[in-house]
């Protein structure tokens, strides 16, 4: 039978719409349904990140050690009709990661996201007068957190023959510090940060689970709120014209975890507007 003109442009229509919607479908795709815990999912960008994924329908565990926000953000999560559990964790306490990953299972059955986000920063710049007590906090929280979360989704990923992990490092890991911004520990926790990415990646991709790293430029968040003279000069150096936002980041995450990033593990992705280019 010929195709005449009026029915080959429907078909040609129709054929876009296929690919627009596989397109739609490739950046939030697979995320739906998913278990996803996010650390540190009280405020700032872990709240975005929160907010983000579950507008793509993904189940999400808000863990903060600030339980009162955690649990906030678990309400609004709620209230726009997704699923939360919210729950109070400090991700540098073996015990407490324990009781966080039990409560997922309990709840979920699972876990098929992790976002390593929870992270802080101390206001110490002078590189030589960083007390050990500040310097022990910083790699407590910044890397072993990202460690001990890490370890305890393993078990149940490689069961479930796949998984996505996905730790918000930072570009002053790669930068290392630069005078008046963050702390020389800060920045060599975020390093390590990318060092843990990479490992994990090669010792879980056989097992279907991807782990990647999101290096963000600043961020106006709680945590740079002192910070007006740096945000400003950062913005004046990137090629974007602005500094990074917590929906940049969010953005970021949810393509990671979606399966249009499938093949992708290892890779330390610059969200920064073009500030790093490395
Ligand atoms: N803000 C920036 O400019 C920037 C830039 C690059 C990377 N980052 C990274 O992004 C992540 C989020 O930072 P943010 O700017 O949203 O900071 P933020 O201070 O606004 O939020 C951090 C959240 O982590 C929680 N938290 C702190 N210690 C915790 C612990 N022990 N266990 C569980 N939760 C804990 C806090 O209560 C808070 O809700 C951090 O890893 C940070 O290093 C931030």
């Amino acid at each position: 039978m010929e195709v005449g003109p009026v029915c080959s442009i429907s078909l040609a229509l129709k054929w876009r719409r296929d690919v627009d919607r596989s397109a739609i479908a490739g950046i939030s795709g697979g995320v739906e349904g998913k278990v996803t815990i996010v650390t540190g999912g009280g405020q700032g960008i872990g709240k975005e990140i929160a907010f983000r994924l579950s507008s793509f329908g993904a189940k999400i565990v808000v863990a903060d050690i600030n339980e009162e926000r955690a649990s906030e953000v678990g309400q609004l999560i709620a209230e726009r009709e997704g699923a939360a559990l919210s729950i109070g964790l400090d991700v540098s306490s073996q015990e407490s990661v324990t009781h966080l990953i039990s409560q997922t299972v309990e709840k979920f059955g699972g876990v098929d996201i992790l976002v390593n986000n929870a992270g802080i920063n101390k206001s110490t710049f002078i590189y030589e007068e960083v007390k050990e007590e500040e310097w022990d906090k910083i790699f407590a929280v910044n890397v072993k957190g990202v460690y001990f979360c890490t370890a305890a989704v393993i078990p149940i990923m490689k069961r479930q023959k796949g998984g996505r992990i996905i730790n918000i490092g930072s570009g002053a890991g790669k930068t290392g510090a630069i005078s008046g911004s963050a702390g020389i520990h800060y920045c060599a926790s975020k390093a390590a940060v990318m060092c843990l990415t990479k490992s994990f990646a090669r010792y879980l991709g056989p097992h279907g689970i991807t782990v990647n790293a999101i290096a963000p430029g600043l961020v106006d968040t709680e945590m740079t709120k002192d910070w007006s003279a740096l945000k400003e000069r950062s913005a004046m150096n990137t090629p974007l014209g602005r500094i990074t936002s917590p929906s940049d980041v969010a953005n970021a995450v949810l393509f990671l975890a979606s399966e249009a990033s499938s093949f992708i593990t290892g890779e330390i992705l610059d969200v920064d507007g073009g500030l790093l280019m490395d």
